[in-house]
């Protein structure tokens, strides 16, 4: 009998977006309901290193991340396997001399180089890095766009990891989901002096879910649907254009007021979502000064569904930028330690 082990590992890098997905028009195949487009960290900062294998001695599927056992019977990462075994399933029907890796069971064991409770976007390097390792384990010649599908259905924004650089998510209109699949803007050599400063304001955990957080959002808020149906699309174009044009300018401005877009329809939201706090809204203002000096858009914040900061800027401005950060939260209180750390993240070609 077949007693081997079949293994293969792969590594997905970080994804920040500029503009946000925030809301699903389908929940079970995380379809959102506006487009999105982010920017891949480079993968010797924050990343996800993933081995998956696969042999008839397993008696179960398994997943490890940074050495705890996970719970795999979610909905989510079992739409994953099962996307994942039926692509598989194809190939062995093709290719009767392949071994039936579809049937045995998966033991997928993950890393994070980033401590994953820093509220960090640790479930869109995961999944990318799942789905992948999955895929390069039963070698299918699936493209990354073909992998956004899958991983997307894990969590919405691991469809963008799947790419490096600048990447859009489109919606997609089919109900099946077939056509909401990432896409790349531009490769990261096309404008490789971007660089990220993150400022880990608080290590805890999400207060609102960004599931629970979305469909009461779509629910309640008034604000939504013009985000969505207007907002959102015109700033997609100014947003692909900005990258396409190296135009920081406009990249930092639409970041800027793309993030307070969503945080806005999330504190419309009821009852209202508090993502950020003080020590978020007092980086904005640090923002605004680097910027009013310098009489030109040079950092641009941007928050997820938690209070950290990600501030962008080109690697010219690093001194202006990532130096004044550094030396704030050195020397003030209140910026030390777990209150706010910094995790300096460069972009870079990949
Ligand atoms: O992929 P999810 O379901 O964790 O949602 C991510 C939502 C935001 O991070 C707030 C925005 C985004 O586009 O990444």
């Amino acid at each position: 009998a077949d007693n081997k082990i079949y293994r293969a590992s792969t590594t997905a890098p970080v994804n920040i977006a500029v503009i946000k997905y925030w809301g699903k028009r389908d929940p079970k195949l995380n379809l959102p309901t506006n487009s999105s487009l982010s920017v891949t960290l480079s993968q010797s900062d924050l990343r996800t290193h993933t081995t998956a294998s696969c042999s008839p001695k397993y008696t179960c599927d398994s997943l490890l991340l940074n050495g705890s056992p996970q719970d795999v019977s979610g909905a989510r990462t079992q739409a994953c396997f099962r996307e994942l075994r039926a692509l598989r399933k194809k190939l062995e029907a093709e290719n009767f001399s392949l071994p039936p890796l579809s049937t045995y069971p998966l033991k997928i064991v993950s890393e994070n180089n980033f401590p994953t409770a820093a509220g960090l976007a640790s479930s869109a390097a995961g999944f990318a890095a799942l789905v992948r390792a999955i895929a390069n384990l039963y070698e299918l010649p699936s493209t990354p766009t073909e992998l956004s599908k899958i991983a997307r259905q894990g969590s919405g924004s691991a469809c963008r990891s799947l790419f490096g650089g600048y990447v859009g998510w489109d919606k997609g209109t089919a109900v099946d989901g077939s056509d909401s699949v990432a896409f790349e803007v531009a490769p990261a050599s096309h404008w490789p002096n971007m660089r990220a400063v993150i400022l880990v304001v608080s290590a805890a955990k999400k207060g609102v879910s960004s599931t629970t957080g979305m469909q009461t959002t779509v629910a309640t808020s008034s604000l939504f649907p013009a985000r969505a149906n207007e907002t959102v699309p015109k700033r997609m174009k100014e947003m692909e254009n900005a990258i396409k044009n190296k135009d920081f300018e406009t990249f930092g401005k639409v970041t800027m007021r793309d993030s307070n877009s969503f945080h806005a329809t999330c504190l419309d939201t009821e009852p209202p979502i508090f993502y950020l706090n003080d020590v978020s809204r007092a980086a904005i203002k640090i923002v605004e000064g680097i910027n009013c000096a310098a009489g030109k858009t040079i950092a641009a914040y941007t928050f997820d569904a938690g209070p950290n900061a990600v501030i962008y800027y080109l690697e010219e401005h690093e001194n202006e930028v990532a130096g004044l950060f550094k030396a704030m939260m050195g020397e003030k209180e209140g910026w030390e330690g777990a209150r706010g750390k910094a995790v300096q993240a460069n972009h870079e070609a990949m």
